[in-house]
């Protein structure tokens, strides 16, 4: 294993899709930003730098950051951010994952247009438990707002409602056909017939998952959040912010008189604004020139399920199995130490006295929580720092609740008050500690699909259901031999899933919904795991760039 050095500048770059220019933050004039590559094993160093007005942190999504939680990166939750002409160095070692993952800001909604690939390879030595591909090419979904988002959002908090929506999904950055002023922003994979490709699908949206399907292609799932799983196929993925997979895409083994769509739209069950549009690009397989002319192909199209089909995303869901073999087996808690009783769903919030919101009740503002906590993040320190520097007590509690804090029936009637109590409580977790944590969907302001993101972890995936979680029987349904281990997972619109995992890496970790606009809302808690006996076993001590606020 090697160190690899990075050097991101957060810059200014002008892009211009559906006829309108914005001057947007970018990682070195790059949209989406460069490819972060590195091998199983190796020591990265990435020197951040701000060359923008905004505040800014970056946030390695999914490394595991095994006792170097200074290197995360959620904004006053593990570091202070990245001032003006500040840098910060972000040192961590990439332990026992290989896959893709995703790097993004971590601040307000500066993700809308600062993310980028992180590519894991596996060790020199080692191959992939699958066929060895021809090429490997990422493949980003993305958002793209005519308007700065950061002026949405804001807005959107200060008058209590629903922020607007993008105006376009994007496939490595272009919108595609189907949107006005668009057909040249087109994003064309070039293939090889008789060839097989490893896709590295990310979804780097604000706030979508994402249906994702190419015409007469069937796309074999073999990894997700940089861990392998058994092989299955399948012509439709859903791929919710937050989360990757890898697929193999085998080409045909002739020239064909096509040329293929590929196309993402979004899965949505939530009330209010949403955006039902297409982003489009082309599988185009390159023909010799001696060949007819391209211009004759026809273009297929995919199908892809309707909007709302909970139906097609609890199965498609329910197929992830990790791969489990000799070389690469999982460690399942088989015995718990901890449960957790979660919900996480919207509700509302007073407004501010004199003032007028256009919150989903008259004069409230649209709130979210877990256990009807609404977290409030620090502003003048992080709570990692606040932890490590002793002043623990002023800047956060550690008695978050097990149970929600008013039971009811989650997928039944919503009850009569549904605000929420905003407040900065963690869960404090002795080392090594067996977790399990029910999510349960609220049907508060309707029924929504939360895909959940803890930080630090992967956890398994060990029971998945509609309706409400029956703690007397559903236990005995779980799959503690082969769940799927990741590190966003969608919580199902009117249902729950159970996680575990165990606590074996010191720090303060966030774990929030993967739509920006529920972070923004409070969706969104922390987990303060303790150090533990061993030498390995501890937080690292804080960098000397560690930003200050
Ligand atoms: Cu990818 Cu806390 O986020």
């Amino acid at each position: 294993s090697i160190t690899r050095h990075y050097t991101f500048n957060v810059e200014y770059l002008n892009v211009t899709r559906l006829c309108h220019t914005r001057n947007i933050l970018s990682v070195n004039g790059k949209f989406p930003g460069p490819r972060l590559v590195a091998r199983e094993g190796d020591r990265v160093l990435v020197k951040v730098v701000n060359h923008v007005s905004n505040n800014v942190t970056i946030h390695w999504h999914g490394i595991r950051q095994i006792t170097s939680g200074w290197a995360d990166g959620p904004a006053y939750v593990t570091q202070c951010p990245i001032q003006t002409n500040q840098s910060y160095t972000y040192n961590f070692t990439i332990v026992g994952q290989r896959g893709t993952l995703l790097w993004h800001a971590h601040i307000s909604w500066l993700r809308a247009t600062i993310y980028g690939p992180i590519i894991i390879l596996p060790k020199h030595n080692e191959s992939y438990p699958f066929q060895k591909p021809y090429k490997e090419i990422p493949i980003l979904f993305g958002e793209w707002f005519n308007v700065d988002p950061e002026a949405i959002i804001s807005q959107a908090l200060q008058n209590g409602g629903g922020p607007n929506v993008s105006d376009a999904y994007t496939i490595n950055g272009f919108p595609g056909p189907l949107y006005n002023c668009s057909s040249k922003d087109t994003y064309t994979l070039k293939v090889k017939p008789g060839k097989t490709y490893l896709l590295r699908l990310i979804n780097a949206a604000l706030n979508e998952e994402l249906f994702f399907s190419i015409a007469n292609h069937t796309l074999t799932v073999v990894e997700a959040d940089a861990k392998y799983t058994k092989p299955f196929d399948t012509d439709t993925l859903l791929i919710a912010p937050g989360q990757t997979t890898n697929v193999l895409l085998k080409t045909k083994p002739y020239f064909p008189n096509a040329s293929y769509q590929m196309a993402a739209r979004p899965y949505f069950t939530g009330r209010g604004t949403f955006d039902n549009s297409t982003t489009a690009g082309i599988l185009l397989y390159k023909q010799p020139l001696h060949h007819s002319s391209l211009k004759n192909l026809t273009l297929l199209k995919p199908t892809l399920p309707p909007i709302n089909a909970t139906n097609f995303v609890a199965n498609f869901t329910g197929k992830f199995r990790s791969l489990v073999n000799a070389k690469f087996p999982v460690n399942v808690p088989q015995k718990v130490d901890r449960k957790f009783f979660f919900t996480v769903g919207l509700g509302t919030s007073p407004c501010p006295k004199n003032t007028t919101c256009q919150g989903p009740n008259n004069n409230t503002k649209f709130a979210a929580s877990v256990n009807n906590i609404s977290f409030a993040l620090p502003s003048s320190v992080s709570i990692m720092q606040a932890y490590y520097s002793g002043q623990a007590n002023v800047v956060f509690k550690t008695d978050f609740p097990a149970t929600p804090l008013n039971p009811f029936n989650y997928t039944g009637t919503p009850p009569n008050n549904t605000m929420v109590t905003n407040d900065t409580k963690l869960v404090v977790l002795k080392f090594n500690t067996s977790v399990e944590v029910v999510l349960q969907d609220t049907n508060i302001l309707g029924a929504e699909s939360h895909p959940l993101h803890l930080h630090g972890y992967d956890f398994f995936i060990v029971g998945q259901g509609f309706g409400n979680y029956d703690p007397n029987n559903d236990p005995a349904k779980f799959n503690l031999v082969d769940p799927i281990e990741r590190n966003t997972a969608g919580v199902p619109a009117g249902g729950w899933i159970a996680i575990r995992f165990k606590a074996d890496n010191p720090g303060v970790w966030f774990m929030h919904c993967h739509l920006d606009v529920h972070t923004s809302w409070g969706l969104r808690m922390a987990w303060l795991v303790l150090d533990g006996p061993g030498p390995n076993q501890k937080l690292q001590p804080p960098p000397s760039d560690l930003p200050k606020c």
